[in-house]
């Protein structure tokens, strides 16, 4: 293990020399939180089928979610020092910054990575002491004007009739058995192709649907989550999901359950204002080198809508927003020019090194992807000037 990390660091130095005229200045990472035990603790009411038992409580990181995340910290810390941004062994605690949100995913999460990451050193985690969500990772709607709820519901609406979901919606029917679930025995959504949708719009609430397709993204995820877990092929959707194709015809429920909730132009600014703000605050400042800011795919998601990142796809995933998926803002100054430029990525573990609980390695690097952001023009590298992606950020919030 120590064997392949060094390695590996020495890797990343002999390619760092070779590109040394852009140094890595600055870098925060997004993050979500790894695999969890699905969130719905109402599962039972969608079907009547015996679910798969979780040896964690809803929404909690399993420890293999937590074993992923010690080691994509691991591969992410020696990029990091492989770039010169951090020293080869424990940084500075002045340096960096870790924070996540309230819930023990997120801060399991952190702390999984900071284990993998900073391996016996002393990193904090911060997070708020309380129960509820802390209100930087809290993606709801502040403003209680009407014309904004107008615009946001239009926004929603528009994305809810775009998307076609029936083969999928129609396929659920058999395999939870919908007839015999107690939804349909005491709701009459015995269907969910003919099951009515509503637009959830509440002052101080998520933005949400009520219907079909968040029934069925409960569902969904629920069978995502284990296979990510591992479990065998038969507790996974109770074997009705053998194939790529499988996953293909169902994953588009979570992808339009989080466009329609999270992508909106007008909604995105709404629900992610504090936390552009605070990443804003964190960029702009430049006194932590490296922060880890742990939250949901709800904030990525709102968070790139709002910046207005580019359509883009994730080779060997299903999902828009993988579990344990990172956004990864890097700094970078060029000694030609004088100027900083901007790098997003996406660095995030495949479905199959999910599932399988892959090592990562030179030879088995975590997948990266880089993001562009529409209004701001990138050289071929795929960078752009600092100052100007400051700017638009700045624009999300004020
Ligand atoms: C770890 O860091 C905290 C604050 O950064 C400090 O209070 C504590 O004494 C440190 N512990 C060790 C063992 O160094
Ligand atoms: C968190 O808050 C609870 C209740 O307010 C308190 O009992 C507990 O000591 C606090 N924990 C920490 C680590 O501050
Ligand atoms: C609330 O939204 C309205 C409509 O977009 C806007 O005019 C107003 O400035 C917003 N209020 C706050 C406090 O952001
Ligand atoms: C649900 O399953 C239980 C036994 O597992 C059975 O007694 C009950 O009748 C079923 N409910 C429906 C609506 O089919
Ligand atoms: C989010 O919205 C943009 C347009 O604003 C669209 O291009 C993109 O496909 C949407 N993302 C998803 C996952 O639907």
């Amino acid at each position: 293990m120590a064997g392949k990390s060094t390695l590996l660091l020495v890797l990343c130095l002999l390619l760092s020399a070779a590109a040394k005229d852009r140094d890595l200045k600055q870098v925060l990472i997004l993050s979500r939180h790894n695999i969890r035990a699905p969130l719905s603790s109402n599962l039972r009411y969608l079907s009547n089928k015996t679910w798969p038992t979780w040896e964690v409580e809803p929404g909690f990181l399993t420890a293999k979610g937590a074993l992923l995340e010690r080691q994509i910290g691991n591969y992410i810390s020696n990029w990091l020092i492989g770039n010169g941004l951090l020293p080869a062994g424990c940084p500075d605690q002045n340096d960096i910054h870790v924070y996540a949100n309230t819930k023990q995913r997120t801060r399991k999460t952190a702390k999984a990575f900071v284990d993998g990451a900073f391996q016996n050193c002393n990193i904090t985690v911060y997070s708020k002491n309380s129960t509820k969500m802390d209100p930087i990772f809290n993606p709801i709607i502040r403003n209680s004007s009407l014309d904004l709820k107008l615009a946001i519901l239009s926004e929603m609406e528009r994305s809810l009739n775009s998307l076609n979901l029936r083969n999928a919606y129609a396929k659920l029917n058999d395999i939870v058995d919908l007839e015999h679930a107690d939804i349909c025995r005491i709701e009459g959504v015995c269907d969910f192709q003919t099951a009515r949708e509503d637009l959830v719009y509440d002052i101080d609430d998520e933005p949400n649907v009520r219907g079909p397709l968040s029934f069925t993204n409960s569902i969904v995820d629920a069978f995502l989550m284990s296979y990510y877990e591992g479990m065998q092929i038969d507790d996974v959707a109770w074997g009705h999901i053998n194939s790529p194709e499988d996953w293909k015809l169902f994953t588009p429920i979570i992808r339009g359950n989080l466009d329609v909730r999270f992508n909106g132009t007008i909604l995105s600014k709404e629900v992610a204002k504090p936390l552009l703000n605070y990443v804003y605050n964190i960029l702009k400042d430049d006194s932590k080198k490296f922060t880890l800011l742990v939250g949901h795919d709800s904030n990525l998601y709102s968070v790139m809508a709002a910046i207005g990142i580019k359509p883009y796809n994730l080779p060997e995933q299903y999902e828009l927003t993988p579990i344990g998926g990172k956004i990864v803002f890097q700094k970078w100054h060029d000694a030609r020019t004088g100027k900083s430029l901007l790098k997003i990525e996406y660095i995030y573990q495949s479905t199959s090194q999910l599932r399988n609980g892959e090592m990562l390695t030179e030879s088995n690097l975590p997948k990266r992807v880089t993001l562009a952001v529409k209004n701001c023009d990138v050289d071929n590298e795929g960078l752009c000037p600092w100052d100007e992606f400051l700017e638009i950020l700045k624009h999300t919030f004020e």
